[in-house]
């Protein structure tokens, strides 16, 4: 099915001038841009978006993190595209991504807060991450 879901180039993409390659990557696998806009998050924001994690020991790194500079947020469509996505992100760590991936190719791989992208892991989270940046 034709699926649509949210990605974020993060701030240590952004910084280190990666978001070209990155949206290359996304184009070339056939995940359609059909919306896209560069910010700052703010502290609300932020931990509208993160809320499954507040409390979780990572979270304020995360958060410190996240803040740090400009993202770029995405929505993608195509045909199972939660998964292609999450298939082409690599694991969360960039230490264990697989060759190639976005995160192996562009996250830190000395600390896996700074991934280079996020990714909605489901249908769900797709829809409320999605509703959180685009009307
Ligand atoms: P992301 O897909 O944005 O979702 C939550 C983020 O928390 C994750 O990517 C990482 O950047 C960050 N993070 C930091 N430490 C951890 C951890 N131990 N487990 C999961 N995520 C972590």
């Amino acid at each position: 099915a034709i699926e649509k879901t949210l990605s974020i180039i993060k701030p240590n993409a952004v910084k280190q001038k990666h978001v070209g390659e990155i949206i290359s990557m996304l184009e070339q696998n056939n995940l359609r841009i059909s919306q896209m806009r560069m910010l700052q998050l703010d502290n609300v924001q932020a931990k509208m978006f993160y809320q499954e994690h507040i409390g979780k020991s990572f979270f304020d790194e995360l958060l410190n993190f996240m803040l740090s500079g400009e993202i770029v947020v995405l929505k993608l469509e195509g045909e199972n595209a939660i998964a292609r996505y999450r298939e082409l992100m690599g694991a969360t760590n960039p230490c264990d991504a697989k060759e190639g991936s976005i995160r192996e190719k562009f996250g830190d791989k000395t600390d896996l807060t700074q991934n280079a992208v996020h990714g909605s892991d489901s249908k769900e989270s797709a829809k409320r991450e999605l509703a959180l940046f685009f009307k």
